[in-house]
């Protein structure tokens, strides 16, 4: 006798003699990471049972048994008072067996014409949707910080500018505002792959059962309407293999890691000796446990490092879901862990970057005299040469040539300009402070002129993309 001997009250112990092997339950339980969706389950296996109902497959008596089973199972699982067992090998598992404890035979009907295969996805699809309708909320939170930074900023002549960056290397000056609303944008086109990305997980695969659906009179539209969802599916090897909605929500949380990488980067550096263009809260820096002269960005850090996991979870996911044959196959339970994580990442990097940029305090003066160098209006001087007829190509190697002087020969600019016979006193004005970012017109460039326009489409964009990302249905249940 080993200690497989005695059945354990696996779900299957109908066909199999003895029970499973220790090694087989250690290896293949997923009961640590899926309990997260034991609330969705049991909003499905409600949904399931109300159909079976319907379907005159349960008497009334066995429907309200089972209901308050399960909203029993479901108590106990918020107090933390549920308790699991050996055989627990999974969420699902765990609520039958608990049920059925509860309530007796009835119990043991609320897996009719129901398979694990289209329940987990069921089941997961419904925490999806609703995370990414709080990841939505989360990104348009951020992106209202930065719009309200940028208006404090000013959008206006006066407003803050300092150095655009190519290359890491001065270019020209922009506006501080029009530096914070670009990542503002970035958040916008994640919220919309948010919104996007939610209508096609927005399917129901309950009623597909195992594979192949039921030869039991199943409702999967009513079961989906009663769980909010868009739609059922329209074909079960499909709906109960498919995991892309878990892929593009990977894809999403990845690309939103990237961005947050990007300002939390620009926190780094900016808050340096070196750049010495923003100041950090103490609430949001950190200090050295060695160092009593430290004050370190360590969100704006961790916003950079975490980008690293969750594109891992990605990838990882991705090398799983390759080459799978249809239909549902064990490697899908190795969906919800990378998802669970990169969501988790995501949502606690955004809040944390909101608030590291609610209270950062942007050091507007120094920037202005970083903007302010002379060879800012480089590109100007060139302009100005264009419009006397000069062709641009020789007006660049003409105020290229008196950077270089300049520099090489440690004489001011602005002699050399005025000196230089094409250009002359009448460009000075090029070089006053600020003039360089005051003559960025374009629609869409970094002056105040467009600014101001692009701050008003901006605010528009942010109210609208709320509004399609508080449409009702599963996402804004609770
Ligand atoms: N825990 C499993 C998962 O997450 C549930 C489905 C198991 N199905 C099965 N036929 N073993 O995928």
């Amino acid at each position: 006798m080993t200690d497989h001997d005695e059945p354990r009250g696996q779900l299957w112990h109908g066909r199999f003699e003895v029970a499973p092997a220790d090694e087989l339950v250690a290896f293949t339980g997923s009961l640590a990471v899926d309990q997260r969706l034991l609330v969705d389950d049991v909003a499905c296996s409600k949904a399931h049972v109300r159909g079976l109902h319907r379907a005159g497959l349960l008497t009334e008596e066995e429907l309200g048994a089972i209901l308050g089973g399960l909203d029993a199972v479901e108590m106990e699982f918020r107090s933390g008072r549920l308790e699991y067992a050996p055989g627990d090998e999974d969420v699902h598992t765990a609520i039958e067996r608990r049920v059925t404890e509860l309530v007796g035979p009835a119990g043991g009907k609320l897996h009719t014409g129901r398979s694990r295969n289209d329940q987990v996805a069921t089941a997961f699809r419904r925490y999806v949707v609703r995370e990414l309708g709080d990841l939505g909320s989360r990104l348009l939170e951020l992106a209202g910080v930065l719009l309200a930074r940028a208006d404090e900023a000013g959008t206006g002549d006066d407003g803050a500018r300092l150095p655009g960056y190519t290359h890491l290397q001065h270019a020209q000056p922009v506006l501080l505002a029009h530096h914070l609303m670009a990542h503002a944008w970035a958040l916008l086109r994640d919220v919309d792959r948010v919104v996007d990305c939610r209508r096609r997980a927005d399917v129901s695969p309950l009623g597909a059962g195992a594979l192949a659906g039921s030869s039991l009179p199943l409702d999967p539209d009513g079961t989906a309407d009663e769980l909010g969802f868009a739609a059922r599916f329209e074909n079960s090897l499909d709906a109960t293999s498919d995991r892309d909605f878990a892929a593009e929500t990977l894809f999403v949380c990845s690309l939103v890691a990237v961005h947050l990488s990007r300002l939390g980067e620009e926190v780094v550096l900016w808050s340096t000796d070196e750049f010495g263009f923003a100041r950090l809260d103490d609430a949001y820096a950190t200090g050295s446990s060695m160092l009593p002269q430290k004050k370190n960005p360590d969100i704006a850090e961790l916003a950079r490092g975490k980008a690293g996991r969750v594109i891992g979870d990605l990838t990882g996911f991705l090398a799983t879901l390759k080459s799978l044959p249809l239909a549902y196959n064990r490697d899908l339970q190795e969906d919800k862990e990378p998802v669970f994580d990169a969501l988790d990442t995501v949502r606690l990097g955004l809040g944390a970057l909101a608030g590291l940029y609610r209270t950062t305090t942007f050091l507007t003066d120094r920037m202005a005299s970083a903007a302010d160098s002379p060879y800012a209006a480089a590109t100007d001087l060139a302009e100005f040469l264009v419009s006397d007829g000069v062709p641009f190509r020789s007006a660049h190697a003409v105020v290229g040539a008196l950077v270089r002087r300049s520099i090489d020969e440690g004489l001011p600019f602005a002699e050399l300009v005025a000196a230089e016979p094409q250009l002359g006193e009448r460009a000075l004005p090029l070089l006053a402070p600020g003039a360089a970012v005051r003559r960025r017109t374009t629609p869409g460039g970094a002056g105040p002129v467009p600014v101001t326009v692009q701050r008003d489409r901006l605010a528009a964009a942010l109210v609208d993309a709320r509004a399609r990302v508080d449409r009702p249905g599963p996402a804004t249940e609770r």
